[in-house]
């Protein structure tokens, strides 16, 4: 026997769908937006093409954003050239009820926590996949300069985690800033803010995927009945 639904499921690129259009709620007329990555933010960029008019333009975080955006006609400026952000966008690959999150699935990290670092306010976008009761589930991305590589492997190692850097037909993925990402699994993050300084005083580590210093403010989390909006 099966049972109906009273509302139709909607499927993961649904929700993101549904929370990039919830997002347009944060932007102000006139206003420059910080843009992060990702195929949630994806959703969010193309339904932010429809009030470009009414919108000075974007700073981005990483060259396929700044592609999007472009290509819908969204100016996109240099970090250096504009001061404050009122708001930054973007997705998560994990996010607790602290609002403190692990990002990087995209490689992006490092541009998404600079301009995260530039906005007074950082808005997450993300399906309730994403949502988790501690960091770590979720392989975490760290951006490393390439000759630290072995033993940064090393000091995770004796963490207890595993880390492997992560390819792209075979080869290294190079990120936008021209380094190399290690994927690490087998942590659990219960404090987020030691563990994000913990790891990026390290030598080597160009940026730690852990965003709690640039926690999120607010969460607009898919869900099967609407966006739930979480403020931390
Ligand atoms: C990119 C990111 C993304 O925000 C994160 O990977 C989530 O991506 P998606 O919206 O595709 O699930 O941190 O570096």
């Amino acid at each position: 026997m099966s049972t109906t639904p009273a509302t139709p499921v909607m499927s993961q690129d649904e929700l993101k769908a549904l929370v990039g259009r919830a997002a347009l709620d944060y932007v102000e007329p006139g206003q420059i937006i910080g843009v992060g990555t990702g195929s949630t933010v994806n959703c969010f960029i193309d339904a932010l093409a429809g009030m470009r008019e009414r919108i000075a333009g974007a700073v981005s975080s990483s060259e396929a954003s700044t592609q999007r955006l472009r290509a819908h006609g969204i100016p996109v400026f240099d970090a250096n050239d504009v001061g404050d952000l009122a708001v930054y966008i973007d997705g998560a690959d994990e996010i607790d009820p602290r609002g403190y999150m692990i990002k990087g699935g995209g490689a992006a990290l490092t541009r998404e926590k600079i301009v995260a670092a530039q906005a007074r306010r950082f808005v997450c976008i993300a399906d309730q996949s994403k949502w988790v009761g501690t960091l770590g589930r979720f392989p975490l991305p760290v951006e490393v300069i390439p000759m630290a590589t072995q033993r940064l492997i090393r000091q995770f190692a004796a963490l207890g985690a595993q880390a492997r850097v992560r390819l792209r037909d075979g080869a290294p993925l190079v990120t936008d800033n021209g380094q190399h990402i290690l994927d690490v699994t087998g942590l659990q993050i219960s404090d987020p803010p030691a563990f994000e300084s913990m790891v990026n005083d390290w030598p080597g580590v160009v940026t730690v995927g852990v965003f709690a210093h640039q926690r999120a403010h607010v969460c607009l989390l898919g869900t099967p009945e609407g966006v739930r909006t979480i403020t931390f």
